[in-house]
């Protein structure tokens, strides 16, 4: 891997690409900051972006677009029918991944409604190394249950095992014996398990699981998502694949696979998804609901402008200095918090950096949801956008208990290519200070509380006037800084 040595030896990464286009960024003072995170219920979800500095609630969308990929994008074929867009975007696929069927689906979740809809019936099992929001929720709308087959490892804060995210072969080989492999509906491993901190598995790890995949007859599906940092990562810690091209990793990964399906807000880096397979069998049984909720099968809901971009960003996550951005960056930024003390997620993964709130704010009890509370509090004193990732994202059960979660972290996302090392700099000194002035941050409560994915538009408000101290504290000591 070509890595750029600096004679003074500070360690920093260094973007292989340049800015050319830019997106004017906002600071409001502290005092509208305030109002802002009021009006949307302590909610990072409902902020307004002309009131955020620093968005980094998702990399999902957001990831900055090549040149490249701009360009393709006014080339695109916008009929109904048998688009010279969707064939180019098909055959990229098929060309990396080695799949004949492609399904288009209009983003990550919709490829899981195809796939929940087709394989999950009442009372089957689908085990994974760590499920998603989105993914759970369609496997148990159609009456399935998620069984987490992670690694005892998985839920440690801090671990020096660099793959947190591999599915644990003994769990998964004792579910299936003990409910019979006729109730699995398939085994999903989530590349970059986002929910964990950004944490992937090995190629080691995906051919076990794909022996015992075998062993029952087991469908095996890959979530690639998050599959360009989990190449990252592949290939920079496991001794087997430091030589090998990201190229034939991902092309490995893909014959491990009997379905692959990703979002393309985060895979190719625009904004679209889509469902491959080898099998025309498994094709065929997916392929009319893509025609009943996505769209005909040569779009599936996306423009065919963002198609184009799929194509040539699909193309482009195959350079090992596309992929290793995201996860230099989001390692910087851990490092820099951890030398000032900030409870972390070790090792660095993908997608962000993870706050562990539990840590942070150790005195909020987690039904008063801790990494609610600090997203809500690092948006107020420094304007940066994050993403609770805890109790608030869980869904209660039935009987309105709550669910408390394994972990709550607040996600810092990292979209690719977007910021300055300067802007993460700020994001550090901001977090840091916030860190110093903990005990100043207090829980949240619902005051408006939907029933499905609560976390996406439920309103809370602060158990105490704890944010009108936080704020005081803050021009106590920045003065009139923004
Ligand atoms: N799978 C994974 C691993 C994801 O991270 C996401 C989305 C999805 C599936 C669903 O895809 O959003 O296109 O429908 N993650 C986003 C995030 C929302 O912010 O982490 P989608």
């Amino acid at each position: 891997m070509s890595k750029v040595k600096f004679y003074y030896g500070e360690k920093i990464p260094l973007e292989m690409h340049k800015v050319r286009i830019v997106q004017k960024l906002n600071l409001p003072p502290i005092e509208q900051r305030l109002e802002a995170i009021q009006e949307a219920g302590n909610n990072t979800f409902l902020l307004k972006n002309r009131d955020v500095f620093m968005d980094m609630l998702t990399d999902s969308g957001v990831n900055a677009m090549s040149d490249r990929q701009q360009a393709a994008m006014l080339e695109a074929d916008d009929s109904y029918a048998g688009s010279e867009t969707f064939t180019k975007l098909e055959n990229k696929v098929k060309e990396i991944f080695g799949t004949e069927y492609f399904l288009p689906a209009h983003q990550g979740r919709a490829c899981e409604n195809i796939i929940s809809q087709t394989y999950v019936s009442p009372g089957t099992i689908v085990p994974m190394n760590y499920h998603f929001t989105t993914t759970k929720a369609h496997i148990v709308l159609n009456g399935g249950r998620v069984e987490e087959t992670f690694l005892d490892d998985a839920l440690q804060v801090n671990s020096d095992n660099p793959f947190k995210g591999n599915l644990d072969i003994n769990k998964l080989v004792d579910l299936i014996e003990t409910n019979g492999a006729d109730k699995i509906a398939f085994v999903r491993m989530e590349a970059g398990t986002n929910l964990i901190g950004g944490q992937p598995f090995s190629l080691e790890n995906m051919n076990e699981v794909r022996k015992v995949c075998d062993q029952y007859g087991v469908m095996l599906v890959l979530d690639a998502s998050l599959l360009a940092d989990n190449l990252y990562f592949i290939k920079s810690r496991e001794e087997r694949c430091k030589e090998m091209s990201i190229r034939e990793i991902t092309r490995e990964m893909a014959d491990l696979s009997d379905i692959i399906y990703f979002s393309a807000r985060k895979l190719g880096s625009a904004r679209g998804g889509g469902i491959c397979t080898r099998s025309k069998e498994v094709y065929t049984k997916m392929r009319e609901y893509v025609t009943l909720y996505e769209g005909f099968l040569t779009y599936g809901g996306m423009s065919v402008r963002e198609m184009e971009a799929i194509a040539v960003g699909l193309e482009e996550t195959m350079d090992i200095n596309m992929v290793n951005q995201g996860p230099q960056f989001i390692e910087y930024m851990v490092d820099e918090l951890q030398k000032k003390g900030v409870p972390v997620i070790t090792p660095a993964g993908g997608l962000g950096c993870h706050i562990n709130a539990m840590e942070f704010v150790g005195h909020v009890p987690q039904n008063e949801y801790p990494a609610g509370a600090l997203a809500a509090a690092l948006y107020l004193v420094s304007g940066v956008r994050g993403m609770e990732r805890g109790t608030l994202s869980e869904q209660r059960e039935e009987d309105g208990t709550e669910i408390l979660s394994n972990m709550e972290l607040l996600r810092l996302a990292m979209p690719r290519r977007v910021f300055t090392l300067s802007q993460v700099k700020y994001a550090v000194d901001r977090i840091g200070w916030l860190y110093e002035n903990r005990e100043l941050i207090g829980g949240l409560r619902f005051v408006e509380e939907p029933k499905v994915l609560r976390f996406f538009f439920g309103k809370l408000e602060a158990v105490s006037n704890w944010q009108e101290k936080l704020m005081a504290k803050f021009r106590e000591d920045f003065g009139d800084s923004l």
